[in-house]
């Protein structure tokens, strides 16, 4: 096999906040390619860095009141603490704000500037007076110039989906101030994406990129590539760029060459050959592991950046999908918004690291963790299976065999069984389809059990006559267990190091050829608890705790909101789905045996619907009929116990005689949709 010199990256974490169980996709997701890569004898790095500029981070500083250098270090500490504990092994783990990305940064750019690529152009954009700060569109709020929903986001409409400029929202503000923001012109600096178009195309086809991903370029293409804005002006967090003093490069202009960046700092450590990963006529693979919601950044600018500036290209970048958590995106009022930490405090680190490999392929779907499924698969796969076929074996041999496995190979076809998937295994390694080599080794742990069960060494070791055949079950049981668990390296690497001491041998992808024969082990250790669902709903309980602690401000105690806060929230296409109709109130009546309910007869205009409402503590019949109300009209039936109800009436109020049924103005009628 030829050795190959491989870099591997994964998207450098903003240094703005903690580590939850989204980003660990990514980062395991990639720990286990990198180390797989390192067990097959390749020449592999695997390098991260913080990516320490931008406004957000400015101002987080600034509400903290400490310098940006200074947060910066100290989420560098936390980030590198969780990602160690979580088993990933960086071979260097550095920051955007270094001097060698410094260097690299305006190298970059002074190439692509003196081959034309920089265009100058001035632009108006919102600045707030008050804190003299150019805008950027998360830091506007305003009403929505499509449906007029008040405070949404300065580039899009929550409400009704609508993307726009900041500078088109009606009564926009400034986050920062609540200052009405004004236009200010300022010159900015683009760089030329669109003279890359061709060369895009090519690399685009030469390449075996994701099929989402081709498809996503064609998109683009189909658009028209733009020019792009990488200039930003004082005050910023981020370098300044040479010759433009008070103008700063975007952070996602730099955030990349950090990935080169942080190389280079290893190669200054490790007195390596940097050109020969970045250099135009490299040889070496260059992988960037990346979320779905990044892809335009490193499948277009970054290329062409390299391109532009006499730099090799990637030789693939790979998109994975989001988690959910029981299905849904991960919520901090439901304790799903898990921080590495947290999880860290309950759970082994090798059960998530298992668990996303078991769910894991080489597209961008989300995949989803569900917490009883995943107790239920560590349990029945590593605990009930893998270390399963240890424990049964190891004991014998340490007590009966002085610790020493037997000379004879037993059943060799089904060993070399084992063996022989080690290509089909690594082919799935190799092409991120880790559930695939997940269910491939699980098949031969099953196999490996059945011929335990079959022959049943606990018997055998009972009679002098068959003890050397126990001997030899369980001497085979262990070569068996050991190949699963050099298989297994990647994605379980502490508790393969585990391993490693207990056979007493070291785990590489080549000696799972060779079969151990009077082999001295040492003593056999628990290799892994079961999932233990209280710690899992100890940690979602506490997880929830971490957002009540969290710096909203506080609320009023006799606000509404404070009795009942703002509850889950929704898509807007689950919102969309719920039918709301002016309707009149035909007719109320009170209802035989009912403590609360009055029965409604509802005029939808053209239709009537029977609905049972809990009203009746503050409203007689005769104080509604005849009045317009709000209803859900596509409620699907409910049978109660006085009859089906058709739908639901819309009122508010903490309950008593303090409910109000909603009256739409006069001039709406009946049947009419409430927007
Ligand atoms: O989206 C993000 O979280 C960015 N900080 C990723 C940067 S990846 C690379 F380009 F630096
Ligand atoms: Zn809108």
């Amino acid at each position: 096999m030829t050795k190959r010199k491989i870099l591997i990256t994964s998207a450098l974490p903003y240094a703005n906040g903690p580590t939850h169980l989204g980003h660990m996709l990514e980062y395991i997701q990639t720990d286990i390619w990198s180390r797989f890569q390192k067990l097959r004898g390749h020449e592999t790095y695997y390098v991260c860095a913080d990516d320490a500029h931008g406004t957000p981070i400015m101002l987080n500083a600034q509400k903290q009141g400490i310098s940006p250098e200074e947060m910066v270090k100290n989420v560098s500490i936390e980030r590198q603490r969780d990602f160690a504990d979580f088993n990933i092994e960086f071979d260097n783990y550095h920051s955007t704000h270094s001097e060698e990305n410094r260097d690299l940064s305006a190298l970059i750019y002074k190439r692509l500037d003196e081959k034309g690529h920089i265009k100058k152009r001035t632009i108006s954009q919102l600045f707030d007076p008050e804190k003299s700060i150019f805008l950027p569109d998360r830091f506007v709020t305003g009403t929505c110039p499509t449906c007029d929903a008040p405070d949404q986001n300065g580039d899009s409409c929550d409400a009704c989906g609508a993307t726009y400029s900041p500078t088109e929202l009606k009564n926009p503000r400034s986050v920062m101030s609540g200052a009405t923001p004004v236009l200010k012109d300022s010159e900015h600096f683009f760089f030329d994406l669109p003279a890359f178009e061709s060369m895009l195309k090519e690399w685009l086809h030469s390449g075996s990129l994701q099929a989402e991903m081709a498809n996503k370029l064609e998109e683009w293409f189909a658009d028209g590539l733009q020019q792009w804005d990488i200039s930003r002006d004082a005050p910023y967090f981020g370098f300044e760029i040479p010759g433009a003093p008070g103008k700063y490069f975007y952070v996602w202009l730099d955030a990349p060459i950090g990935y080169m960046a942080s190389f280079k700092n290893l190669c200054d450590k490790k007195g390596m050959d940097f050109d020969a990963f970045w250099g135009e006529d490299s040889q070496a693979e260059l992988y960037h592991f990346i979320g779905k919601d990044i892809i335009y950044f490193h499948s277009l600018f970054w290329p062409a950046m390299l391109d532009g500036a006499n730099f090799r290209k990637p030789t693939n970048v790979f998109a994975h999908g989001f988690v959910t958590v029981n299905g849904a995106k991960m919520s901090k009022s439901k304790g799903t918004f898990i921080k590495a930490r947290t999880y860290l405090e309950h759970l082994d680190p090798e059960f998530l690291r298992y668990y996303f490999a078991a769910k894991l392929n080489g597209g961008i779907t989300d995949l989803d963790l569900n917490l009883e499924d995943f107790a239920q698969r560590v349990n029945s796969d590593l605990v009930g299976k893998v270390v399963n076929i240890a424990s049964r074996c190891a004991g014998f041999i340490s007590k009966k065999f002085d610790g020493k496995m037997s000379d004879t190979v037993l059943e060799p076809e089904l060993i070399a069984q084992f063996q022989t998937a080690a290509d089909s295994i690594a082919l799935h390694y190799e092409q991120r389809e880790y559930s695939r080599a997940i269910r491939e080794i699980m098949a031969l742990a099953d196999k490996a059990n059945q011929f335990i069960d079959a022959q049943a060494p606990w018997v055998l070791i009972k009679d002098e006559q068959t003890q050397a055949q126990a001997h030899d079950v369980c001497s085979a049981g262990l070569n068996m267990f050991k190949i699963l668990m050099t298989y297994l390296k990647p994605v379980l690497p502490g508790m393969a190091a585990n391993v490693e001491q207990f056979l007493n041998t070291e785990l590489t992808w080549e000696s799972a050829q060779t079969v151990l024969k009077g082999h001295a082990i040492n003593k056999f250790k628990a290799l892994m608890q079961r999932v233990d669902m209280d710690k899992v709903n100890l940690m979602l309980e506490e997880s929830k705790e971490s957002l009540e602690a969290s710096n909203k401000p506080a609320l009023d105690p006799n606000s509404p909101l404070a009795k009942e806060p703002i509850g889950e929230e929704i898509e807007f296409n689950d919102f969309a789905k719920v039918d709301l109709r002016v309707a009149k109130i035909a007719k109320a009546e009170h209802v035989e045996g009912a403590e609360k309910l009055l029965k409604l007869t509802l005029d939808l205009g053209g239709e009537t619907r029977q609905v049972f409402a809990g009203i009746k503590s503050a409203y007689a019949p005769e104080d509604i009929e005849g009045k317009l109300t709000v209803m859900v009209a596509n409620l699907k039936p409910r049978k109660m116990r006085f009859g089906m109800s058709e739908g639901m009436v819309l009122a508010a109020g903490p309950g008593g005689k303090e409910i109000y049924i909603l009256n739409p103005d006069e001039g709406s009628e009946p049947g009419m949709r409430v927007m």
